[in-house]
């Protein structure tokens, strides 16, 4: 996988040199079909996490028959250490919306909700104006697509595509056995595409600017732009949106205090790069799309860093599935233990094998992904889960 040199742009967060409904207009003069293989030409993967293709989302969603079917906007946001969903709806909420009206139209769905953090409803207030200003515009349009918004209650767990149908149902946020997919039988059984907050800004952008403009930011395996939540042992906290390629290395010397030890990349669910490997992508094989960056420098120790993830997993947890509701708690006790000295460093590779039957038998991502940071740390920072 080949890098390019670290660069920031201005894509996804520019300022409405057009106005995002004017696009969504334009695109609704086009055919469906080729909206949608603007979308799959375009490389664009969500970026809530999974990273799958969009446009190939859309044209599977697409071609579900169903008397209704829904959108729904991801903005739960609940990954520890990412904030850019939140500042794309406080920033720029017109190329959210205007994503969702273009991907329902393209789908078939008159019916959306933005599934918002409970902790963001202070957000609300803005965003109705905003939807009621869309409602005039779908109007002008003829364009039979509505939107409302859906507040969460706080879990983690929520934010899983299922889980968060679950919730919309008035069901305990549990996730749902795949498939059937959300696009196949979704909310209220219906054919539902959601997206996250990011992808759906990203995509009115696509329709902008065209697939050949946003595929030449990139490399030749991860296409366009992206924002970054970084966090930590960082002068320069905060979101940033920057073309995809680039190594650890020179996102270290960008964002890093000089000092930079480790970058854990894609939040609590991804992995923790140590210096030794800097050489590799930011976003590479295995890494998720979500966009939380935590920093972490030569003063941090690794074994609090583990223990604080693994505490929130054994919170978080749903315990509808045993490896994950136990598995979990076993995973904390453990390294716990190693560290008091009451087992032996070679525990760990026990625990190591726990987690990574974690990911073989876990019902959802949560369980399926604890072994990322978990192996990851583990391995690389091994003297310091020691007593
Ligand atoms: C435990 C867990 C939490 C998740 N939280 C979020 C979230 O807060 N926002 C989000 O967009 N996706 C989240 N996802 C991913 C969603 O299930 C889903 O893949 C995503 O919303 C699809 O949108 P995309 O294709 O645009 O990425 C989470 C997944 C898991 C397993
Ligand atoms: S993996 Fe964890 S969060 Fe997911 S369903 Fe099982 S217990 Fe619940």
């Amino acid at each position: 996988m080949s890098n390019n040199n670290l660069r920031k742009v201005d894509v996804i967060f520019s300022p409405y040199s057009v106005e995002p409904y004017d696009i969504l207009k334009k695109v609704k003069q086009r055919k469906k079909e080729d909206v949608i293989q603007e979308l799959i030409d375009s490389g664009l993967r969500g970026r809530g996490g999974a990273g799958f293709p969009t446009g190939l989302k859309w044209k599977f969603a697409a071609q579900q028959k169903s008397d209704q079917k829904y959108v729904i906007c991801n903005a739960d946001e609940g990954e520890p250490g990412t904030f850019k969903d939140r500042k794309l709806l406080v920033e720029v909420p017109r190329k959210v919306i205007s994503g969702m009206a273009i991907c329902a139209w393209a789908v078939g769905a008159t019916k959306g909700f933005i599934y918002l953090r409970r902790e963001y409803r202070y957000l609300i207030p803005e965003l109705e104006k905003e939807i009621k200003l869309y409602d005039k515009y779908a109007k002008d349009i003829e364009l039979d697509f509505t939107i409302e918004i859906f507040l969460g209650a706080g879990a983690y767990v929520c934010g899983e595509e299922t889980a968060l149908i679950e919730s919309m149902e008035g069901k305990r946020g549990e996730p749902r056995n795949k498939p059937p997919y959300p696009i196949q039988e979704g909310y209220l059984g219906k054919p539902t595409t959601v997206n996250n907050v990011e992808t759906l800004a990203s995509a009115t952008m696509v329709c902008r600017i065209g697939a050949d403009e946003y595929k030449s930011l990139g490399t030749d395996d991860q296409h366009g732009s992206k924002l970054f939540s970084i966090s930590g042992d960082s002068p320069k906290e905060g979101v940033h949106e920057l073309e995809l390629g680039m190594s650890v290395e020179d996102f270290a010397n960008e964002f890093g205090d000089g000092d930079t030890k480790a970058v854990q990349v894609g939040g609590v669910a991804g992995f923790c790069i140590p210096r030794k490997q800097f050489k590799s992508s930011i976003i590479g094989e295995g890494n998720t799309t979500g966009g939380s960056t935590m920093i972490f420098n030569s003063t941090r120790s690794m074994y609090n860093v583990l223990h604080n993830y693994l505490d929130f997993y054994a919170e978080e947890s749903c315990g509808q599935c045993t490896p994950c509701r136990i598995g979990t708690q076993q995973l904390l006790k453990g390294i716990e233990a190693v560290k008091a000295g009451t087992k032996p460093p070679e525990y760990l590779d026990q625990l190591s094998k726990l987690a990574e039957t974690m990911r073989l038998t876990s019902k959802c991502g949560l369980g399926q992904s604890v072994t990322n940071s978990f192996s990851s740390i583990v391995k690389n920072f091994r003297e310091e889960m020691i007593f």
